[in-house]
């Protein structure tokens, strides 16, 4: 969705925000622009459609000299994509241009109020509400200008704002949306997403909500809500430049497949300890778990499935009640939640709206929250009480692949964690499951190995209608994140279904040649899992069954077969879903969709 950057120092401003605007393709965008300080105007091209279209129209920037802008790619929310609803606004007087992440609320009435008082309004955003309202209250001090501005909003911004009075100084306020500030030699930066500035410096300051900061060639300074100056941690970026790059690869999607063993290996070493587990910077005590009456996991997409998957493990082991809940549901569900409730709150982004809205509901109601977050200095690893990152490194693609994987990894830390602080595991089975762990990437690089004739059956369902995902317990978990990454990139429909209820309504649909892809990776219940095959296969279905390797029995039954290392059930859905993600890819390599920009969709999903 929409990203923001900034520029100021003493070089050609607009190539850079342009080279930064780039780097926020990935997140999903409809239109772009950049507002460039050139003495006492401010130039400003907008377009609409991609960033290549703005690099077009204003010769790499050549167009729009200065040496201190903004830049903003948009996911149009309030009005359509056009060049004149594209980012940045600018004020009536000229001297003000803003760049906005979020949404404002109140807009409307602060719309008739500005267009009574004589402002003119150009675009049907919400955002150039704020542009007019910093103009109204300037008097020569913009940053009292902009807190006042900002004391009128409802709703979540970053905002990025120049002012012709002060050619060298960008100004930024962040309130519910991400912000980052780059701090390099002589010049400075700001952005949404550090994935934009990893390449100009590592060095970095992650705002927080309600702090504003102003920002010259040689100076950063951060205020707090009450506009006094605060002294902020700089932190640095632990990745290179390359890593959010494809490296030789066609498409992001299949770089970050190829990743997964590597990134679950990142987020399983420092947290195995020997014959021990540990979980970062905090721990959990066996007095602190029994406190635990419930655990509450909420997440959207993709983590939502992780979750899932997730559930089973730590019920399994921890003998806790698990519920998984959909972050944009649980919001507003009045959910039964207190003290004694654990909420593990499952992102990549760390930005997704309807996440972090239900996640500061249960904390409202007195969770104890534990977030498992990729991006470092993301909103939900500021809330939580406690984040676990899943260290995958900068994902690109928007369908996510190592994302999900690593949230599995944690998730399983998390249960063996617990469970042996609670004593609901015992010491051998314990040792058991701590060495499956251990193999996980070991094992998932095997599974991408052993599974190189994907694309040519990927070739046999490429111009299917539709598809069908069946599994039990963990499988099932599998199949739902399985037939999400098969529509999300390739658009064809897809249906997961526990293989047990097929019999109350799916099977209607079964008719000779419909493909049905059968997870049956859970040793206890392969035989149930295979009866389900046998009832589609009596009705005419091509069964594509995942299973481990060595093992016969749906082997005997399906028509075709991907095979995946084996593993304990309770932890084999980090090797089942690798195939199903190759699978999804192929297919769409194969209809010639657009793998890494999905249509429609973004990778962070900032509105509700
Ligand atoms: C979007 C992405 C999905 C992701 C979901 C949740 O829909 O396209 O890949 O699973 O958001 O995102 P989060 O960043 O909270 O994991």
């Amino acid at each position: 969705m929409c990203g923001i950057v900034g520029f100021t120092g003493h070089q050609a401003a607009a190539p850079l925000l342009l080279e930064g605007l780039k780097r926020l393709e990935y997140r999903g965008y409809d239109s772009a622009g950049i507002a460039v300080i050139d003495g006492d105007t401010i130039n400003v091209a907008k377009v609409s459609g991609r960033i290549a279209n703005l690099c077009e129209k204003t010769h790499d920037g050549a167009d729009t000299p200065g040496s201190t802008g903004i830049g903003h790619t948009r996911w149009a929310t309030h009005g359509a994509p056009t060049d004149l609803n594209a980012h940045p606004h600018l004020s009536n007087d000229g001297k003000f241009a803003i760049v906005h992440n979020g949404i404002i609320e109140n807009y409307a009435e602060l719309r008739e109020e500005l267009i009574a008082k004589g402002y003119t309004f150009l675009s049907e955003t919400d955002t150039e509400v704020v542009v007019h309202l910093i103009e109204m209250y300037y008097k020569g001090d913009l940053k009292a200008a902009v807190m006042k501005t900002t004391s009128r909003l409802e709703g979540s911004y970053a905002l990025g704002i120049v002012c012709t009075d002060d050619p060298e100084t960008l100004f930024v306020a962040r309130e519910h949306g991400p912000l980052i500030l780059g701090i390099g030699v002589g010049e400075n930066y700001f952005s949404s997403d550090v994935t934009a500035l990893v390449s100009y410096t590592k060095n970095v300051i992650y705002l927080d909500d309600g702090e504003f900061a102003e920002l010259s060639p040689d100076n950063v300074t951060v205020y707090d809500c009450a506009g006094r100056a605060v002294e902020k941690k700089i932190s640095r970026i632990t990745w290179n430049v390359e890593a959010a790059e494809k490296g030789g690869y066609e498409h992001f999607m299949l770089k970050e497949i190829m990743e997964e063993p590597g990134a679950v290996k990142a987020a399983l070493a420092p947290r195995i300890h020997g014959s021990d587990l540990k979980l970062d910077d905090f721990e959990l005590t066996a007095e602190q778990l029994r406190d635990v009456r419930r655990i509450v996991i909420t997440a959207c997409g993709s983590a939502y499935y992780a979750g899932c998957a997730g559930k089973f493990a730590i019920e399994s082991l921890c003998r806790i009640p698990v519920t998984v809940e959909l972050a944009s549901e649980l919001r507003y569900a009045d959910p039964i939640i207190d003290e004694h409730t654990l909420l593990i709150v499952l992102s990549q982004s760390g930005e997704t709206a309807d996440t972090i809205a239900a996640m500061k509901e249960c904390k409202r109601l007195g969770a104890k929250t534990i977030a498992i977050v990729n991006v470092v200095g993301s909103t939900i690893a500021n809330l939580a009480d406690h984040t676990l990152y899943t260290w995958a490194g900068p994902e690109i693609a928007v369908a996510t692949t190592k994302g999900y994987t690593t949230q599995l990894a944690v998730l399983y830390v998390f249960a063996l964690y617990a469970a042996r602080r609670l004593g609901t595991i015992d010491e051998q089975t314990y040792s058991a499951l701590l060495a499956d762990l251990h193999s996980l990437p070991k094992k998932m690089q095997q599974t991408i190995d052993m599974n190189h004739a994907l694309p040519e059956l990927a070739e046999k369902i490429r111009d299917r209608q539709s598809l069908f995902y069946i599994g039990r317990n963990t499988d099932w978990a599998v199949s739902l994140e399985g037939a999400l990454k098969m529509k999300e990139i390739s658009y064809i429909h897809t249906e997961a279904y526990a293989a047990g209820e097929l019999k109350h309504g799916t099977i209607a649909l079964i008719d000779d040649g419909q493909p049905v892809i059968a997870i049956c990776c859970n040793d206890r219940l392969m035989d149930k899992s295979i009866s389900n095959v046998v009832e589609v296969k009596a009705r005419g279905a091509k069964v594509i069954a995942v299973t481990f390797r060595g093992d016969t029995r749906a082997v005997a039954q399906a028509d075709d077969v991907i095979f995946v290392p084996k593993v304990d059930p309770l932890f084999s859905a980090a090797l089942a879903i690798l195939p199903l993600q190759m699978l999804a890819y192929y297919v769409a390599i194969a209809n010639g969709c657009d793998i890494d920009k999905p249509k429609n969709l973004a990778k962070s999903v900032t509105v509700e």
